[in-house]
């Protein structure tokens, strides 16, 4: 069966009179490979079923990093570098995914992490997410950018989510936006710190110049019919005057934690930490939690993966906040070792996407439970019974270079 969700935006796309300018890409059903959700065996199939039906320039947005995609590729190698340790006769039977964050109770460790714009995938965007998030018990965090505004979106959750913050050049409108949040009930604030100043997107400006529909789905139109590409057409700006406002500030600096503190009553989360010192300084500036991340490979180039990263930002926190981190999670045995290394949840970002692009709320919905899946049987491999028994002594270190 093929979902509603996937023929509404077939249908949309084909209606859309510039497709003929996209060369090879096209948006035929019999492309794509999936019958259903449930076909999907593994988080890849739903990478290479978006592919077929995602447009050049928004799959070239999803997928894409910064500069030549080191940093990037080297999220999902760091994983290899660990090898899992069995564990033999121990009473499996019973294998319980829930964890708990900031004292709320999460069915599984394995949270949606933030992604701009994401009716670029699929007329349902985070709204599909946040009803697959409801089914299967799972933390979503909403972007800033996101193309839908976070009273919708808690309403499909069902439940709090967390808002992500761009720190945004005007602290006025960062106010509103904190208040707004704290209104639609968020009780955490993750404040990405990974970008103040721009970044390289080599791939994306490739692959957006190679298609020149216009895209009213995720773009607001001006009267000419040009997509409006500006961060001002986002729902949570809403009312906001934008005029010279930027998503984010070069000059901002650690007192930026306290002010915030002192504007909100959420918990503050620093999205984008990687290295031991800010982790030491996170705890010294009150924030509540940090998120081990490099945007997805979309930051600062380093060639370093997040999970490499993991270790020495745990031991900065030295156990006095919780440390969760996301970037090339696909596998459940990736969620396994980042929670054997100190993790206290683990993100996805793409493979949501891929699901979400794919079949709408019942692609995330089996992009959750291939990885919860797959996690449970690294935990009944290990004898973990549970979340809090997974722990280093079931991984063998493979040392530095290996990949
Ligand atoms: C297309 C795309 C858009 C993103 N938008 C945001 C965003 O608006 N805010 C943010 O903090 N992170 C954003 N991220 C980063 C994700 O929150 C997350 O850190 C990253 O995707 C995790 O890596 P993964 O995609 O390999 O799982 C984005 C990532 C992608 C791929």
């Amino acid at each position: 069966m093929k979902s509603t969700a996937r023929r509404g935006l077939l249908k949309f796309l084909a209606a859309s009179p510039a497709l003929a300018t996209l060369g090879s890409w096209s948006a035929r059903a019999e492309d794509h490979p999936l019958a259903s959700a449930a076909d999907a065996l593994d988080v890849f199939d739903f990478e290479t079923a978006a592919q077929k039906i995602v447009p050049p320039a928004h799959w070239g947005y999803l997928q894409s990093g910064v500069d030549g995609e080191a940093t990037l590729r080297a999220n999902q190698a760091a994983f290899s570098r660990y090898a899992l340790r069995p564990r033999r006769f121990v009473d499996v039977s019973h294998i319980d995914l829930a964890t708990e964050v900031f004292g709320a109770k999460l069915a599984t460790p394995i949270f949606l992490s933030p992604i701009g714009s994401m009716r670029a995938f699929n007329p349902e965007g985070e709204v599909g997410i946040a009803r697959a998030a409801k089914g299967k018990g799972a933390l979503q965090i909403l972007s800033t950018q996101a193309s839908f505004p976070v009273e919708d979106v808690t309403a499909a959750r069902g439940a709090p989510i967390w808002f992500q913050l761009y720190t945004t050049n005007q602290f006025e409108v960062t106010k509103k936006l904190l208040k707004r949040a704290e209104a639609a009930g968020c009780p955490v604030v993750a404040v990405t710190v990974d970008t103040p100043a721009g970044r390289n997107t080599v791939t994306a400006t490739r692959m957006r110049r190679e298609d020149k529909r216009v895209c009213s789905n995720c773009h607001a139109v001006d009267e000419r019919g040009n997509p409006r590409l500006g961060t001002n057409t986002k729902p949570m700006f809403g009312g906001i005057d934008m005029q010279g406002v930027g998503l984010t500030s070069a000059s901002l600096t650690w007192d930026f934690v306290k002010l915030l503190k002192d504007n909100t009553t959420m918990k503050v989360v620093l999205k984008g930490i990687e290295a031991r010192e800010d982790a030491e300084l996170a705890v010294m500036s009150g924030a509540d939690g940090i998120i081990v991340s490099n945007h997805g490979g979309r930051a600062t180039e380093t060639g370093r993966g997040t999970f490499d990263a993991l270790p020495e930002v745990v031991q900065g926190a030295a156990g006095k906040i919780p440390v969760m981190m996301d970037g090339g999670v696909r596998r459940g045995t990736d969620v396994y070792k980042a929670l054997a290394l100190g993790a206290k949840a683990v993100g996805i970002g793409r493979p949501a996407a891929w699901g979400l692009a794919a079949f709408g709320q019942p692609g995330v919905e089996r992009v959750l439970d291939i990885l919860n899946n797959e996690l449970r049987l690294a935990m009944i491999g290990c004898g973990a019974r549970a979340v809090h028994e997974i722990t280093t002594t079931s991984l063998v270190d493979r040392g530095p270079g290996y990949r």
